[in-house]
């Protein structure tokens, strides 16, 4: 397998690309409209087509590539089922194993941060990885107040499916506003000031909200285009809309 993390820094978003060697097929996990180019270029380097690109949910804080990584490779858009998007060719599901090639990604609904959001286990033996999206981040969680956010969904959610997974799990998240890559359930579980030593649900809720957090920046657009699979509308402002040019990069 052939696996790299990806980093977008106007937004903090990680993409992931996984892919099976021996098909010579790639996914993308959470790609981003701005770095469309860096993607295609990495897949291209290592001689791998795209096959699939993977929404963990709709995001607020930037625009998905799916379409635009549609148009210029001919993948298929994958989204959670419970998205309903039907711009998504594919939807992903829990308890249905999605391969990429030889590689089996096991589906987690862990709703909270959106009602929809999943998170996707990716389960070899000795080595695990988890790609939590927006749910669980490194010393952090998704934020609960907008979209379809709920603080004690969202707490369920880490609780039951990603705090139930083996300590050595590696936690992959969609964001680190910090420098971080990677971290892993124990750490998680031990010293995340929102979710670890065993905090009560009612303190994580209170916690969440309380945080009085700022209106996300791009989450007027960047819902409508996500719902679109990434097609920008109208209200991007225009020192943002460059990448919305389906031939400007690629
Ligand atoms: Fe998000």
């Amino acid at each position: 397998m052939i696996f790299r993390q990806l980093f977008e820094a106007s937004s903090s978003t990680f993409t992931y690309l996984l892919a099976c060697e021996e098909q010579g097929i790639a996914a993308l996990i959470d790609p981003v409209l701005e770095t469309v180019g860096r993607d295609l270029d990495v897949i291209r380097e290592l001689g791998l087509t795209l096959n699939y690109t993977i929404d963990t949910h709709v995001h607020a804080d930037h625009l998905t590539s799916a379409t635009k990584l549609k148009a210029l490779t001919d993948c298929k858009i994958v989204y959670p089922k419970q998205a309903d998007l039907p711009c998504a060719d594919l939807h992903i599901e829990e308890g249905k194993v999605f391969n990429i090639g030889s590689i089996a990604l096991h589906p987690l609904f862990t709703p909270g941060h959106t009602d929809h959001h999943y998170s996707y286990l990716l389960d070899q033996g000795v080595q695990k990885r988890v790609f939590t999206g927006d749910a669980l981040l490194i010393d952090a969680c998704g934020r609960t107040d907008f979209q379809s956010g709920d603080a004690g969904q969202l707490f369920d959610s880490i609780q039951t499916k990603l705090f139930s997974l083996p300590g050595e799990t590696l936690v992959y998240p969609a964001h680190d506003y910090s420098g971080r890559h990677v971290s892993s359930i124990a750490q998680e579980m031990a010293r995340n000031p929102r979710l670890g030593n065993d905090i009560p649900k009612e303190e994580f809720v209170q916690i969440m909200n309380s945080l009085d957090l700022p209106y996300p920046r791009k989450i007027d657009f960047a819902v409508p285009g996500n719902e679109a699979c990434g097609i920008c509308p109208p209200n991007v402002p225009d020192y943002l809309r460059s990448p919305c040019d389906i031939h400007d990069q690629g």
